[in-house]
C-alpha cells in the first residue's frame, strides 16, 4: 500500500510503520490517522506479516500530537466526529490479533502518547518525553487518553498528568509502568524486534488469545473471566496447540503454524 504520510516496510514478518512529517514531529493529521488504520488492517490479513512496529521518523519526536491546525474553526459535531473516529482507528490496534509495539523515538504528546498506548507493548529510547498537553490548548484527549493512562498508571498520576499537561521522560515512564523498557536511541528499532521476535516464535493463536482475554478486563460490561475461558477452551482446537503439547513431549522446539 502506498500512503502519503507513512512509510512501510516488511522485512522478516515485521511490519514497520513509521509516521513520516517529521517537520511537523510527526503531528497526526487526521488522514495520518486513517492511514494507521488502513495499515493495521491490512496487516491483520496479510499472512506475511506476523507482528507490527509503529515509530515516528527522525530521533526528535514519535508523534507531537494531533495536528492543531486541523482543529481550528470546528465544530461540537465535527469534534465529536474526530474523537470517534481517532478512537475507533486506535481500538482497532489495540484489538489486532498480531502483537503491536510502540517504538517511542522522542516526543509521544497528545495523540502520540494515545497512540502508543493502543499498541500491545510501548519500548521507549532515552530521549522520549511523554505527555498529555491538551489542556494547555483548553480542549482534552479524544483518542481515549483518559480511558487508557489510567489503565497503566492508575487514577492518581493520570489525573495529574492530565491536569497539568507536564512531560514525563523515559524513566519516570518507566517507573509508572507506562513503558516496558527505555533502551538508547540505536537499540530502540533492535529491542522492538527482538521482542516481536520472541512473541512471534510463540502460537500465533495463544498470542492472539491473550490480547483478547487481557483486553476483556477493560472492556465495559464484558466479563473478562468468561473471554479468558472462552479463549483458553478455543486453544485446545487449535494446530499449534497440538504442535505446543506434541513437542513439548518429544522434547524439541515448536514451530507453530499459526492455525
Ligand atoms: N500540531 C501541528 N504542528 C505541530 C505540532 C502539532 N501537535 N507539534 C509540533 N508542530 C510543528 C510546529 O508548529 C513546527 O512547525 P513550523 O516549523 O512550521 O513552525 C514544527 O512542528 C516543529 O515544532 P517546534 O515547536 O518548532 O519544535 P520545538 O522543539 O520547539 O518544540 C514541542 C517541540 C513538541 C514541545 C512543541 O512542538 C509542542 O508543544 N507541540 C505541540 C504539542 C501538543 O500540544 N500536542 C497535543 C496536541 S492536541
Amino acid at each position: 500500500m502506498i500512503f502519503e504520510n507513512l512509510l512501510t516496510t516488511v522485512e522478516n514478518g515485521i511490519l514497520t510503520i513509521t509516521i513520516n512529517r517529521p517537520d511537523k514531529l510527526n503531528a497526526l493529521t487526521r488522514k495520518t490517522v486513517e492511514e494507521i488504520g488502513a495499515a493495521v488492517k491490512n496487516a491483520e490479513s496479510n499472512k506475511g506479516v506476523k507482528g507490527i512496529i509503529i515509530t515516528g521518523s527522525g530521533q526528535k519526536s514519535f508523534i507531537a500530537g494531533a495536528d492543531i491546525t486541523e482543529f481550528l474553526g470546528i465544530s461540537v459535531e465535527q469534534g465529536k466526529d474526530l474523537a470517534r473516529s481517532g478512537q475507533n482507528i486506535f481500538k482497532s490496534i489495540e484489538n489486532c490479533s498480531k502483537p503491536v509495539i510502540a517504538a517511542v523515538n522522542g516526543f509521544a504528546l497528545g495523540g502520540g502518547c494515545e497512540l502508543s498506548m493502543a499498541c500491545h507493548l510501548r519500548v521507549a529510547s532515552d530521549n522520549a518525553k511523554f505527555g498529555q498537553p491538551e489542556v494547555n490548548l483548553g480542549l482534552i484527549a479524544g483518542y481515549g487518553g483518559t480511558q487508557r493512562l489510567i489503565q497503566y498508571i492508575g487514577k492518581t498520576k493520570a489525573m495529574e498528568f492530565h491536569m497539568t499537561g507536564d512531560m514525563i521522560n523515559a524513566e519516570q515512564a518507566l517507573n509508572l509502568g507506562l513503558v516496558n523498557y527505555v533502551v538508547p536511541q540505536a537499540q530502540l528499532l533492535p529491542k522492538c524486534i527482538e521482542l516481536l521476535e520472541k512473541i512471534t516464535s510463540k502460537s500465533p493463536e495463544a498470542v492472539s488469545s491473550v490480547i483478547n482475554s487481557i483486553n476483556a478486563y477493560f472492556e465495559n460490561n464484558v466479563d473478562g473471566f468468561k473471554v479468558e475461558t472462552d479463549e483458553f477452551g478455543k486453544c485446545f482446537s487449535t494446530e499449534d496447540f497440538k504442535e505446543g503439547t506434541n513437542a513439548f513431549m518429544e522434547k524439541r522446539k515448536a514451530v507453530f503454524a499459526g492455525k
